[in-house]
């Protein structure tokens, strides 16, 4: 069993990874990994999974990023063993909560169910219009989308991601918060959303605040699924 007091390290360690070095410090502020240890509690509450592997593996997901090795499993799964050494748990836990980073992105399936967890509530993270929002600064951040000119390719680019990732969610608790979440948007809205998220990534603002800038422009019912993702008080009431 992992104790408080390492997951309490192991968040510091997350943080500063995601904060400070991913993106030269650039998402500095961004609640994202805060938001995927919560949405990562619920579903192992829910679907029955080893909540301290979970909770580890959710807050140390994105710990490839730095080097931009989060979508390779290999490297990024040597790199977690690697860091994971100077926390005080057991070898096997080592290799569980190893297998929840490697595994995040999708790229491969996850081998444990704690893996799965995890890349669902990342998923979950990813979809919707907050999805468009973390997809397309990422981009603008790793140089594929020019801030200023956002051309057709781009958008399907960032779509094609999100449809891409949602289509993999294991859980059914997942896919169910998927629902909750995740709202219509049709090609010109997305566009407008792309647009304005690259421009303001450019002048490097953070999602969070990308994602309460880009509320005058959705309609009511996007705008409700947009602060569900944000503040996650769908999760208070159990389904
Ligand atoms: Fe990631
Ligand atoms: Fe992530």
């Amino acid at each position: 069993m992992i104790d408080n007091h390492t997951l309490k390290e192991i968040k510091v360690c997350a943080l500063s990874a995601d904060w400070d070095n991913a993106f030269q410090g650039a998402s500095k502020g961004n609640r994202h990994l805060e938001r995927v240890v919560r949405i990562a509690q619920y579903l192992a509450e829910a679907e029955g999974a080893d909540l301290g592997v979970v909770t580890a593996g959710a807050w140390l997901h994105d710990l490839s990023l730095p080097t931009g090795d989060d979508y390779n499993y290999d490297v990024s799964k040597k790199h977690a063993q690697h860091v994971l050494h100077q926390f005080e748990i057991t070898p096997n836990e080592r290799e569980a909560i190893a297998e929840c980073i490697a595994s995040h992105e999708g790229v491969v399936p996850p081998r444990t169910h704690e893996a799965e967890i995890v890349h669902d509530a990342d998923v979950l993270e990813k979809s919707g219009i907050l999805g468009l929002v973390r997809h397309t600064w990422k981009l603008v951040h790793t140089g594929v989308i020019a801030p200023e000119l956002v051309n057709d390719e781009d958008v399907k680019t960032v779509r094609n991601h999100i449809i891409w990732r949602e289509r993999q969610l294991h859980s059914s608790t997942a896919k169910h918060l998927l629902t909750m979440v995740s709202a219509t948007i049709d090609d010109f809205q997305a566009r407008i959303i792309i647009q304005k998220t690259a421009r303001m990534a450019g002048q490097g603002l953070i999602t969070e605040v990308i994602a309460k800038q880009l509320m005058p422009f959705l309609n009511m019912d996007q705008q409700r699924h947009l602060a569900l993702q944000l503040d996650l008080s769908h999760l208070d009431v159990r389904a």
